[in-house]
C-alpha cells in the first residue's frame, strides 16, 4: 500500500482541515510531517468549532491512529493543552490513546517563543510575520544540533541538560532585554508538560508507518502550512521553517518516495496570505475588505486579518509542479459568488515579457499580473448536493483552472460546514 499526501498549494489556510476531515474516515493512520503549533486547522465537532494546532486531523475519528512524525517540532505545553481540550470536549474520543509521537521529533523549548518574538519585533531583524510560536528557533537549534528530542525525555540526564540549555538561553534573552517570566516558573510549566508527554506513546514512528503500509493499511500524510511557505521552495525569506511540500512527507515521516500514492493539493478559488512577503494578485482597499469579510479571512491561530487577492495560475502551476499534485481540491467558490465577473490571473508580465510560471526570485514590483475575466456566478451554494447543482459559470471557472494547471479537480468545498463538500467524478 502507498501513502497519500495532502498539501496546501498557496500560502496556507486553503481549507486543508475540512478536506482531511472529509476523507479521514478512509484512512487507518493520519500523520503530520512538518511544522508545529504554527498550524491552525479548524474543524466542527458536535457543532463546536475546534482548532487543532499540533494534533493530526484524524483525532476526531475513533478508528484512526494519529502520528506526530519526525519532521514536526513539538511544544509539549501546547500538546498537553490541546489533548486536555479534546478530552473535555469528548473523553470517549480517547485521543491520548490513539496518538503516536516520533521519538526523533524535536522539542520546542520554552525559550523559543521569546526568541521568535524578539526577532520579529527588533528593528535589526526582518519582520516575517511569524506566529511567534518559536517554530524557527526550534528548527534552527535542530540544525545547529543544540536541541533536545522527544525520545530523550526518558533519559536520567534529561532534566539537567534541559535546565542547562534553558538557563543559558534565558540569560541570552535577558541580555537582549526581553521581558520574561521567572526561570523557575518557565521550567516548572515545561517539566509538568514533559511528564504528560511521557504518558503518551513515544516510538520510532517510521518503523510503525512503514510496517502499517506493508500490512496494507491506508496512510495519509497531512501537510501543515503550504507550498509557497516552504523553506526551500517558497517565497524566502517570508516563509516558514520546514519543508511543506509533498517531498517533506518522505523526509518528515521516513517513507520512501517510491511508496507515494495520491497527492492531494488544496487551493482556494482565490488567494490569501498572512504575514509579509510577495503576493502578485493582492487586492487592497474596499474590494479587499469586502472579500476578507465575506470569506471570514482572519487567522484561525493568530486572528490576524489575512491579505486577499485573485486566483494566481502561475503560482498554482508552480505549486502543482513542485508537489506533483494528482488531484486538486477547490474551496470557497461560494465566497466569490454574486459578482458580474471574476478575474483570474493567467500569466505575469515581467519587464515586458510574458511569463507562465511563478519565479520565487522575482520582486513583486517587477511583476504585472495579466487577468482574464471569467463570467461570475450566483446561487445558493448551501443547497448543492452534487455536481449537477453547481452553478454553470462556476463549473466553467473550475474547468478553466483544470486546463491551465493540467490536473483534475476532484472535490469542491461548497460552504463552511462539515458536510458541505462534493466529489466530482472526473478521475
Ligand atoms: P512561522 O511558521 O510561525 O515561523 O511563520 C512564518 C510564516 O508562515 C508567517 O508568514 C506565518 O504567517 C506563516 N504561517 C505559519 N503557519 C501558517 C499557517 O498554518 N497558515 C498560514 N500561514 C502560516
Amino acid at each position: 500500500m502507498s501513502m497519500d499526501i495532502l498539501v496546501g498549494l498557496q500560502w496556507g489556510d486553503e481549507g486543508k482541515g475540512k478536506f482531511i476531515d472529509h476523507i479521514c474516515s478512509q484512512y487507518d493512520l493520519v500523520a503530520r510531517f512538518n511544522g508545529g503549533a504554527n498550524a491552525g486547522h479548524s474543524i466542527y465537532y458536535n457543532n463546536q468549532k475546534v482548532t487543532l494546532k499540533l494534533l493530526p486531523s484524524g483525532v476526531f475519528y475513533p478508528n484512526t491512529l494519529n502520528v506526530i512524525g519526525t519532521g514536526v517540532v513539538v511544544n509539549p505545553i501546547q500538546l498537553k493543552q490541546e489533548i486536555e481540550q479534546l478530552i473535555a470536549l469528548d473523553a470517549s474520543l480517547a485521543v491520548e490513546k490513539r496518538l503516536l509521537l516520533s521519538a526523533k521529533a524535536h522539542l520546542v523549548l520554552p525559550t523559543y517563543p521569546y526568541f521568535d518574538r524578539y526577532y520579529e519585533e527588533h528593528p535589526q531583524f526582518r519582520t516575517i510575520g511569524t506566529t511567534k510560536n518559536g517554530i524557527a528557533p526550534a528548527y534552527a537549534n535542530k540544525i545547529l544540533r543544540h536541541n533536545l528530542r522527544v525520545g530523550e525525555v526518558y533519559r536520567a540526564a534529561f532534566p539537567i541538560e534541559l535546565q542547562a540549555i534553558v538557563a543559558r538561553q534565558y540569560i541570552e534573552l535577558q541580555q537582549l532585554g526581553c521581558e520574561l517570566p521567572l526561570l523557575e516558573d518557565m521550567m516548572a510549566e515545561f517539566l509538568s508538560a514533559i511528564e504528560f508527554l511521557k504518558s503518551l506513546a513515544i516510538i520510532d514512528t517510521e518503523l510503525y508507518v512503514n510496517q502499517a503500509l506493508k500490512e496494507g493499511k491506508k496512510v495519509l500524510a497531512e501537510g501543515a502550512q503550504a507550498t509557497m511557505l516552504d523553506i526551500d521552495h517558497g517565497t524566502y525569506p517570508y516563509v516558514t521553517s520546514s519543508n511543506t511540500i509533498a517531498g517533506g512527507a518522505c523526509t518528515g515521516l521516513g517513507v520512501s518516495p517510491k511508496n507515494i500514492g495520491e497527492i492531494f493539493g488544496v487551493t482556494k478559488a482565490y488567494t490569501t496570505r498572512v504575514g509579509e512577503g510577495i503576493f502578485p494578485t493582492e487586492l487592497v482597499g474596499v474590494e479587499a475588505d469586502e472579500l476578507r469579510i465575506k470569506g471570514g479571512e482572519f487567522g484561525s491561530n493568530t486572528k490576524r486579518p489575512r491579505r486577499v487577492g485573485w486566483l494566481d495560475i502561475p503560482a498554482l502551476k508552480y505549486a502543482v509542479m513542485v508537489n506533483g499534485v494528482t488531484q486538486l481540491i477547490v474551496t470557497k467558490g461560494d465566497i466569490l459568488s454574486d459578482r458580474e465577473e471574476v478575474p483570474i490571473c493567467i500569466q505575469y508580465e515581467v519587464n515586458g515579457k510574458k511569463q507562465a510560471y511563478f519565479d520565487v526570485n522575482q520582486q513583486e514590483e517587477d511583476i504585472q499580473p495579466v487577468y482574464q475575466m471569467m463570467q461570475g456566478w450566483r446561487g445558493d451554494f448551501t443547497l448543492i448536493q452534487d455536481e449537477s447543482q453547481v452553478p454553470t459559470a462556476f463549473l466553467a471557472y473550475i474547468h478553466f483552472l483544470e486546463q491551465q494547471v493540467e490536473v483534475a479537480v476532484t472535490y469542491l468545498s461548497t460552504g463552511p460546514n462539515r458536510e458541505e463538500i462534493i466529489e466530482l467524478k472526473r478521475k
